[in-house]
């Protein structure tokens, strides 16, 4: 053997014990991705292949249980936060302020920082705060600033976007997977707002939401097939989860509907109320009046009336001071009708989290996670330690443990890519020879 080959021999098996470069021990990327009121049996009474994959070649949680106000905004920003909606206070999807009767609908409240900032920081600003670069698209929550800090990159929603559009949900995709490649971003959120917009309008068990979840589906397909065409498939670590389920709501003649002014003159006794919204609302009794319409609404069907300081601790909502004395819960199913029915809504939420209806689901892929592991169902807080730990971040105060999600991570963590492969040092080995 030449002696200049030797050397390039010992220096290459040196150097395949050590990292080789930053490329190969950077850690890995994470993407968010959240289907709005994605059930968490939505997959099963419909083709799914391309999530049925995942299933093999990742992580599936047999469901998880959102936070207790199974809404939109609330849910989306217990996932970021790792907090109790009591904490990070986004307490519906209507901005609202029971002093002036300020309401502002959801889409609006995107940008709208006074809604989303109170004091708890989203994994964003953390993340960005521990060198990371992050990004939002469409998540909520993600257009607004925390403390003075914006979200290095974020797209909103507009009001009227159409939710359904397959070839937009393609393009998406891309835009977000280039920014990791082309811009270096660590952690992505990307927001779709189907099947949510299909279940309000149709109901959960009509046939077009079976067709937006094959529409889901063929997007996971193309997701796939577009991280690995931009090589992401050993740097990206994906979590697929959502914010709530749905469930039919229930109308004449199967039931009688709620009417809350029936039960109590609403005007006379609130000086605010949040109603009509599904199965959740919320009422500002007037000076003195607040046990009268507790005991009200106590006598009324088909709901539970909490006063704010006495519901239950699982729902972690008490210690909200932006939720108004009065809080009501309807029954599955039953809407929270003010003062006349509007037939707008085939499906909702708001609901118990409880009940299964509202239940939701979490699968993962990517070089942290076991492959072909079936979790047990845990609550969406825990999401947020975990990104923590893909991202080697150190988290902010929250309220979840990653001692629920650590068993369906790799054993070594998954944290690095694998050391330089036999393969790959051969073929070094068979380069070098020809040079030499
Ligand atoms: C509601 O509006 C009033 C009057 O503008 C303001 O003083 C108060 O701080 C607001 N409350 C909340 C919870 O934002
Ligand atoms: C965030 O802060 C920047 C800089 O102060 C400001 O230009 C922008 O309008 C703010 N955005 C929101 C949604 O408050
Ligand atoms: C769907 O999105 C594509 C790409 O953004 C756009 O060209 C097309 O006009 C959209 N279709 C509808 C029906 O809005
Ligand atoms: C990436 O992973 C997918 C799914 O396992 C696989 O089909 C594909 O061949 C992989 N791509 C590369 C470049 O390894
Ligand atoms: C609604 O309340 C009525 C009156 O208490 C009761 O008879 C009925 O069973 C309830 N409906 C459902 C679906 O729980
Ligand atoms: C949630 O976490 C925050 C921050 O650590 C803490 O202040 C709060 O008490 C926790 N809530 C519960 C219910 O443990
Ligand atoms: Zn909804």
């Amino acid at each position: 053997m030449r002696p200049e080959l030797f050397l390039v021999l010992a220096a290459v098996t040196c150097a395949a014990g050590k990292p080789l470069s930053k490329a190969a021990t950077a850690k890995n990327k994470l993407l968010l991705i959240s289907f709005d009121g994605f059930r968490w049996d939505y997959d099963q009474d419909v083709e799914t292949p391309h999530l049925d994959r995942l299933v093999v070649d990742g992580v599936k949680a047999k469901y998880i249980t959102p936070p207790m106000l199974t809404m939109t905004s609330p849910s989306h920003f217990t996932t970021i936060t790792g907090r109790w909606v009591e904490d990070h206070e986004v307490v519906h999807n209507m901005m609202f302020n029971a002093t002036t009767n300020l309401k502002v609908p959801h889409k609006q409240t995107l940008t709208r920082s006074e809604w989303w900032d109170n004091g708890v920081l989203p994994l964003w600003i953390t993340a960005q705060n521990q060198g990371l670069k992050t990004a939002s698209f469409f998540y909520p929550g993600g257009g607004a600033n925390y403390s003075g800090q914006a979200v290095t990159r974020a797209v909103v929603e507009e009001v009227g976007h159409p939710d359904d559009n397959e070839t937009e949900w393609r393009q998406n995709v891309d835009t977000v997977l280039n920014w990791f490649t082309e811009e270096d971003f660590d952690f992505v959120t990307l927001y779709y707002g189907e099947p949510d917009n299909v279940g309000h309008a149709k109901g959960p068990d009509h046939p077009r939401r079976k067709e937006i979840i094959r529409q889901i589906d063929r997007t996971i397909g193309y997701l796939r097939e577009a991280i690995s065409r931009l090589d992401l498939n050993d740097s990206l670590n994906v979590i697929i989860t959502s914010d709530h389920g749905m469930t039919t709501v229930k109308k004449r003649p199967q039931v009688d509907e709620i009417i809350l002014n029936k039960y109590l003159n609403l005007i006379q006794l609130n000086s605010f109320e949040l109603l009509d919204y599904g199965g959740f609302g919320i009422l500002t009794p007037r000076p003195g009046q607040e046990q009268k319409v507790f005991d009200a609404l106590s006598n009324a069907p088909n709901l539970t009336v909490y006063k704010k300081d006495e519901i239950p601790e699982s729902f972690h909502l008490a210690k909200s001071k932006r939720l108004p004395p009065i809080v009501v819960v309807a029954d599955l199913g039953f809407n929270l009708n003010s003062r006349f029915i509007v037939y707008v809504n085939k499906g909702d939420h708001g609901y118990h989290n409880g009940e299964m209806d509202m239940k939701t689901i979490f699968r993962a892929f990517g070089p942290s996670f076991k492959r072909n592991f079936l979790s047990e169902p845990f609550d969406s807080i825990h999401i947020y330690p975990l990104m923590c730990h893909l991202l080697q971040i150190q988290p902010a105060p929250h309220n979840g443990s990653l001692a629920v999600t650590e068993n369906m991570l790799q054993h070594n963590g998954g944290l690095q890519r694998a050391p330089v492969s036999v393969a790959v040092l051969l073929s070094m080995l068979i380069s070098m020879f020809y040079v030499l």
